[in-house]
């Protein structure tokens, strides 16, 4: 393909301290040099995209910048045997949408080494309905499960339970038999939480901060997609032997707790990182969503959008008001 090429892209310039995403006219030759070329048919909408679409550095280092961590299309051109032309592929996480150009632009080019082949009879609006958020939750439930989690075991928790990651982490914990309680903010989405196999519903308020150290156990295992004071709140909480896999950091970084949950219960605290994991653990993840993990209720509920709404649709990421999975389509 010519380089010089156009292309629509929504990137994200400073003006005046502000920052601000349009719609702009780019070139093949602009993008990084990158064994392979992707045209992008779908990206997935994240909260680390909202945070590198508000000017956040510790994302995104320089502007103007297009977003986009998720991205799936078809091989235009490949200098590495592992990847052909027309081939279809899933790239997530590793620095994409980052300080790569990302899948908010038509085109991307990365390395061989982050191009996922599509699993077979999959389709790539399905697989950004997942996107790295999906991906997330497969890891999280993976450690969790590896951890010996067990639906016998009692109840296990979601926080975020309506965001991106957390939804997708309860229909597949409800999948696989668990009885999941849903923690949110959000009253008026208990029907949605519910259609995803969450047995209970209780608001973010069971995990206000306390001084006692310990509580009374309420759950065998969790996932928490929040981290900050109600992670510190849910590990009083955990059953002795259970398991909670942590991923975000919406509700803060900081994770200030004691020591006891794990010297006198026992509880294991498993990180997850979604983004530089090798290969193989994210292929191995794509073949559980794309086969016996996967979510229709997810699917169904999957709202899909133009460039032109992005900016709606990123802004309330940050207000902690996005509900499910928002993909980008490029026809639109
Ligand atoms: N480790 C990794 O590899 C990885 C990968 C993907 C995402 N993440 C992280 O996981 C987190 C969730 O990502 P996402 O894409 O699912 O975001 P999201 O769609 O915005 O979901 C986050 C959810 O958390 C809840 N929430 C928001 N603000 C909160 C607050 N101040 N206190 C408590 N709960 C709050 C809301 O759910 P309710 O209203 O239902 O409570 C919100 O929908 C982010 O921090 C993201 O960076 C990490």
């Amino acid at each position: 393909m010519a380089e010089d090429t156009q292309f629509k892209a929504w990137q994200v310039s400073e003006q005046d301290g502000e920052f601000r995403g349009e719609e702009v006219t780019r070139k093949v030759a602009d993008l990084p040099e990158h064994d392979v070329l992707i045209k992008v048919h779908y990206s997935s909408l994240n909260y680390k995209d909202a945070l590198s679409a508000s000017g956040n550095r510790a994302v995104t280092r320089e502007y103007p910048h297009t977003p986009g961590i998720d991205a799936f299309g078809d091989v235009v051109s490949s200098a590495d045997d592992r990847i052909k032309v027309g081939q279809h592929v899933i790239v997530t996480g590793y620095d994409l949408g980052m300080n790569t150009d990302g899948g908010f632009g038509e085109y991307i080019r990365v390395p061989a080494a982050w191009c996922v082949p599509m699993p077979d009879g999959w389709d790539g609006l399905k697989a950004m309905t997942y996107g790295t958020a999906g991906l997330t939750a497969g890891l999280c439930v993976s450690k969790i499960l590896m951890a010996g989690a067990k639906p016998e075991q009692g109840k296990v928790a979601v926080t975020g339970a309506t965001g991106a990651v957390g939804s997708v982490c309860v229909e597949l914990l409800a999948g696989l038999g668990f009885d999941v309680v849903a923690i949110s903010g959000k009253a008026d989405q208990q029907s949605l939480l519910n259609e995803l196999g969450a047995q209970e519903v209780v608001g973010r308020e069971t995990l206000t901060p306390g001084n006692r150290p310990l509580l009374k156990p309420a759950y065998a295992n969790a996932i928490d997609t929040v981290g900050g004071a109600p992670l510190a709140e849910l590990l009083k909480q955990i059953q002795p032997g259970g398991s909670v896999a942590c991923c975000g950091l919406v509700a803060g970084a900081q994770l200030e707790t004691t020591v006891l949950p794990f010297i006198l219960r026992g509880v294991n605290l498993l990180g997850v990182d979604s983004v530089e994991i090798p290969l193989e653990d994210k292929v191995a993840v794509w073949e559980m969503l794309s086969g016996e993990w996967a979510c229709p209720v997810t699917e169904q509920h999957r709202r899909t959008i133009g460039r032109a709404e992005l900016a709606g649709s990123l802004s309330s990421f940050l207000k902690g008001e996005s509900v499910g999975k928002v993909v980008l389509d490029h026809s639109l």
